[in-house]
């Protein structure tokens, strides 16, 4: 790649593809002193070509609804993939790189979901596929794994993955709202989806996990073994108890390795407020790595948005363009192993639980009881009277216990004529 103007193919021209458009525009100068050559898109590539859209790009440039366009225009150095999804964009990368063209993307379902496929591809053709938006948008997290502390073995990454999960719970925390109305507004301002499910459900949170877990372990982690929880149930009750106890509650998601084996999920956690992540509002993300050399690091920013997300596209660009030899994972022949997991029932944390229960004398003690008979201690408990209801909250705080005791627990609880179902149940960070 050594001729003066770089070719891009752009497919998508959405929030992201906007927003590089944007910066190629506005930076265009300071990229040509960086790299010593012009990056220039030659094609964009999206669903209905006939769209009225707020951004123009520059004169010139050609818009088509033929992948082909790009695939099989020679000129072209470097696809950018900006559709989302796994079957169109899924198609064209694999085109693409077929086709010996470097690939960015910003696209993390597609690489939890078939990563190793594509990887091995770009490997056997000895092209770029680089993903730095995939994870935390415009925050740099992949090359940070990939180059900057790749020498360190990684212990554990805990992170706030989802800006829209965080936006809910910080709205729920801040103003005191039910899930439903904080949901509302986070749709109104634009931070979630109409179809919100992958957001608040826990999977592009998944989605962005498995990618970490295979940057800082060289492991393919698969998603269906991931224990994924999202935020949907979760009562303004309890972040409001939670924050009694000096807690705030986080969508996190978390990888720990341990003597071999990797403990990973996404799950609603109580974030002690002196922890870095409980300080993390709104719509931002942030991601805490503990490597064996460097010790710990937070990476934090915004997770998502057309200037930042095109930021972390625009920089795969400018290092592919640097580049002569693709090493995609950071891994020697990008050689991505099974991981070794271990089961999420078998690891342990601290607990809180709320239960809802008769208020009758001894229901604490047979409670207790239950808990004891499994090896969970408990370290809290606060009852609040309620005069109005059958039902009276009883929460607990536990030390450690194995997450498989505690399903046990609350599923016998559950069964207990004096205790109304439905258990709430979240980790505390430690
Ligand atoms: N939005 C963010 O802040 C953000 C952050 C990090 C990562 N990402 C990732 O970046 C990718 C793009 O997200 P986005 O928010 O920019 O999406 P978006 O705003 O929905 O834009 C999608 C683009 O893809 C085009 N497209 C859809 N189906 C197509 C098809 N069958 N053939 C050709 N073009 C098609 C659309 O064309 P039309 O314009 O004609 O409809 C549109 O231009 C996704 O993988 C997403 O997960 C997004």
């Amino acid at each position: 790649m050594d001729k003066n103007v770089i070719h891009l193919g752009v497919a998508g021209f959405g929030t992201v593809g906007t927003g590089l458009l944007k910066l190629l525009s506005a930076n265009k100068d300071w990229i040509y002193r960086r790299l010593g050559k012009k990056v220039e898109v030659k094609t964009i590539l999206v669903k209905d070509i006939y769209k009225k859209r707020e951004f123009l790009p520059p004169k010139g440039i050609k818009f088509t609804d033929n992948m082909h366009d790009i695939i099989d225009d020679p000129e072209i150095d470097i696809v950018v993939e900006l559709i989302g999804g796994t079957t169109i964009a899924r198609e064209l990368i694999k085109k693409a790189i077929l086709a010996k063209k470097h690939v960015v993307t910003a696209n993390k379902a597609i690489l939890a979901e078939n990563g190793r496929e594509l990887f091995e591809l770009a490997s056997i053709q000895n092209t770029a596929l680089y993903f730095e938006a995939s994870v935390g948008g415009g925050i740099p997290i992949i090359q940070t794994l990939k180059e900057n502390i790749s020498g360190n073995k990684i212990k554990s990454l805990t992170g706030i993955l989802n800006g829209t999960a965080n936006f809910i719970l910080t709205k729920m925390s801040q103003e005191k709202l039910t899930f439903e109305n904080a949901l509302k507004i986070a749709q109104e301002k634009g931070f979630a989806e109409a179809d919100p499910t992958l957001d608040i459900e826990g999977i592009d949170a998944a989605h962005k996990l498995i990618i970490l877990i295979m940057l800082a372990y060289g492991q393919n982690y698969p998603i269906n073994k991931l224990t994924i929880e999202g935020i949907s149930s979760i009562d303004p009750y309890d972040i409001q108890m939670a924050k009694e106890f000096g807690y705030n509650i986080k969508l996190i998601g978390q990888v720990k390795e341990r003597s071999g084996y990797l403990q990973a999920g996404i799950f609603p956690a109580l974030v002690p407020n002196k922890h870095m992540l409980a300080k993390i509002d709104g719509p931002f993300n942030a991601i805490l790595l503990e490597g064996n050399g460097v010790g710990p690091i937070m990476l934090y920013g915004q997770g998502a948005g057309d200037l930042p997300t095109g930021s972390a596209v625009l920089s795969d660009i400018m290092a592919i363009v640097r580049t002569t030899t693709y090493n995609n994972t950071g891994f020697s022949n990008d050689l991505i192993e099974e991981a070794k997991i271990l089961e999420d029932r078998y690891t342990s944390y601290c607990h809180y639980f709320r239960f809802q229960v008769e208020d009758r004398p001894g229901v604490l003690a047979i409670l207790a009881g239950i808990m004891g008979e499994r090896n969970i201690s408990i370290a809290q408990v606060v009852q609040r009277q309620n005069s109005q209801n059958k039902y009276v909250p009883v929460v607990f705080l536990t030390h450690k216990a194995q997450l498989k005791n505690v399903k046990d627990a609350i599923e016998e609880i559950d069964k207990l004529s004096f205790v109304h179902p439905g258990t709430k149940h979240y980790r505390i960070l430690t």
